[in-house]
């Protein structure tokens, strides 16, 4: 696991949408893993910004979300095909049929999900899985207690996520008590999880997930096992670990987050003969100040020697 801190909300979105740009460029089969929530809504924002302006192309990408509430119609407002179609498949060119999400109203709900899995098999996989976190610690709708190596199945949603999640029902009564979702062990096959969690209410379970003990308690915790998974953070939703300076480090080092790094400044290439040059140009300006016409003293100094 590897940890990313970025300044402010913005930042982190930035540094998702440009992770998932990069490698469908590379790779332009990618096999999307999506997730939804108020986090995501802004990724999903800057991406098809780049699809408009840079011409990030969809065209060949298959997108399987992580879960779907048990009863919801796709046309209702409230269920993730309604979330994902309104924030991102209706404004890029996926084909609609390239999208994926478990149907919550299927009459045999097993055979659903055993289909489900099928399906991401037959695609190859999924090779870029985009995650949330839930207050809980949950991944999709893996509730306390899901297995490590739990597969898609119907869940019962937790007194804390029905909390959290009602709130974005017009009407939180008609909320379902159940979704259909990824298991922990589907998400563990991905080739590559990122996970993005902005904001200080968040900091305590990400605290949790990342430096904390692996327990199906929480079943973020289970991500520390995977080979390739990296949290990108801003500093708020960072704020209870305690190796920070360690993840800000991994950051400025790391080759693979170079081209998302500030540029250097022009003379910063020799920073301890350039610290050094700084010094002594600003003590002969001080020093010349003092001088008649301008004359300019003759330099010493032992590191330009
Ligand atoms: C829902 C989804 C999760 C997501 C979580 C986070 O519960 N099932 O996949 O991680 O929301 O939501 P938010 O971004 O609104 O905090």
């Amino acid at each position: 696991m590897e940890v990313i801190i970025r300044p402010n909300v913005d930042a982190a979105t930035d540094l998702v949408a440009g992770v998932i740009a990069r490698e469908l460029r590379a790779n332009p089969r990618l096999v999307l893993g999506l997730a939804t929530g108020r986090t995501m809504g802004s990724v999903y924002a800057r991406l098809v910004r780049m699809h408009r302006e840079e011409n990030l192309d969809f065209s060949g990408c298959r997108a399987f979300n992580l879960d779907e509430y048990v009863g919801l119609p796709g046309d209702h407002r409230d269920s993730y095909r309604h979330y994902m179609n309104h924030h991102f498949f209706l404004h890029v060119n996926i084909d609609l049929p390239n999208t994926h999400l478990p149907n919550g109203l299927a009459d045999d709900l097993g055979t659903e999900c055993a289909n489900y899995e099928r399906l991401i098999a037959q695609c190859g996989g999924i090779d870029l899985q985009l995650l949330g976190i839930g207050l809980n610690g949950h991944l999709g709708f893996n509730e306390p207690l899901s297995a490590f190596n739990s597969r898609t199945r119907v869940k019962v949603l937790s007194p804390v996520t029905r909390d959290q999640n009602a709130l974005l029902f017009q009407n939180p009564e008609q909320m379902p008590n159940r979704a259909i979702t990824m298991g922990v062990g589907t998400i563990l096959d991905c080739r590559r999880c990122l996970l993005l969690a902005t904001g200080e209410d968040k900091a305590a379970i990400v605290a949790k997930a990342v430096e904390g003990p692996v327990t199906s308690m929480i079943s973020a915790t289970a991500l520390q096992f995977h080979p390739e998974c990296t949290f990108i953070l801003d500093e708020a939703a960072a704020s209870r670990l305690k190796g920070r300076d360690y993840y800000h480090w991994i950051f400025e080092n790391q080759p693979e987050w170079k081209s998302f790094r500030a540029p250097a400044p022009a003379d910063a290439t020799n920073g301890f003969r350039n610290r050094g040059q700084r010094r002594s140009d600003a003590r002969n300006k001080a020093s010349n100040r003092s001088l008649p016409n301008n004359r300019v003293r003759p330099v010493k100094n032992s590191l330009l020697s």
